[in-house]
């Protein structure tokens, strides 16, 4: 693909690692011995009740946070994500909830805002063929880059925001709540934008309430209950399955199923790794 520079992992090669994740705030436990793995080509939604610790474990891998304990590797090492640039250097991007975009700026200019190190940020007409190209990979729905955000609708901007952060070829992508604001049609856009995403060959990791959206996005759903790890899901779960886990109506039966699964998955298809 024309604007990846960094060499990607082949589908299905693990990018990203978790082992026995803790994180306290002084008394509170909010992550307890949280294992996650993300690779290359596909979607894992994170999801749980407020408070479940789907934030907290964001921030971990955006570098906001240091966990207490626990390795992390990416790419096959350990890393360790001390900053948000770290992170952001190492390849995994975060969208948050507020999208961070500028109102009263143009599409051009949001995409670039915060890249002024890069090589085409001072040549405007550079930095707008550029964001046309990117848009286009992308399909996305932007009528003009020269159009302010205030004047586009939330999936227009969740898509802004999201081609953003593809700028710096990141490895990892975070979504958190990507169509929390959306209507039926943005949100099946975005939804659209994601698949495209992962066609890249990035890994994708998405926080969202609304099991409809995670089951027609998702190709692997984390559940987390008190901070911990409370099943993996595919996204042919029920709805009553997923709600169970969520709230801790079963404890083991969810990651007997996913065994089941993954040992059928292997029959198939030889090996998984
Ligand atoms: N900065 C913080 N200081 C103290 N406690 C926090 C902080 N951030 C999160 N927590 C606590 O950690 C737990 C998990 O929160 P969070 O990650 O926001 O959950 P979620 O995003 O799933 O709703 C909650 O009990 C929350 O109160
Ligand atoms: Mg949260």
């Amino acid at each position: 693909m024309t604007t990846t520079t960094k060499a990607m992992p082949a589908k299905g090669e693990t990018i990203l690692r978790l082992s026995q994740i803790c994180k306290n705030f002084g008394a509170v436990s909010a992550l307890t011995d949280i294992d996650l793995e993300v690779k290359a080509g596909e979607v894992v939604a994170l999801v749980g009740d407020n408070g479940a610790g789907k934030s907290t474990l964001i921030k971990v891998l955006a570098g906001v946070h240091q966990p207490s304990s626990g390795t992390i590797d990416f790419m096959g090492r350990p890393a360790s994500l001390d900053s948000p640039g770290k992170a952001l250097e190492l390849g995994i991007a975060t969208v948050f909830q507020d999208l961070a975009l500028c109102e009263n700026l143009d599409v051009v200019a949001n995409l670039f805002l915060g890249h002024e190190m890069s090589p085409w940020a001072l040549d405007e007409v550079a930095m707008e063929v550029r964001a046309w190209t990117l848009l286009r990979e992308l399909a996305a729905r932007i009528p003009s880059v020269r159009q302010p955000i205030a004047s586009l609708s939330g999936g227009q901007r969740q898509t802004v925001a999201i081609a953003r952060s593809l700028l710096l070829d990141p490895k990892i992508i975070m979504l958190d709540e990507p169509t929390a604001a959306l209507g039926v049609a943005q949100t099946a856009e975005v939804l659209n934008l994601i698949e495209r995403v992962r066609d890249r060959g990035l890994g994708v990791i998405i926080i969202s309430h609304n099991m409809e959206d995670v089951r027609a996005v998702a190709d692997r759903i984390v559940v987390l209950r008190l901070g911990r790890n409370n099943g993996v899901f595919t996204p042919d779960a029920s709805n009553q399955e997923l709600v169970a886990a969520i709230t801790g109506a079963t404890e083991n039966s969810v990651s007997r199923r996913m065994e089941r699964k993954s040992v059928h998955a292997q029959e198939q298809t030889g090996s998984l790794t």
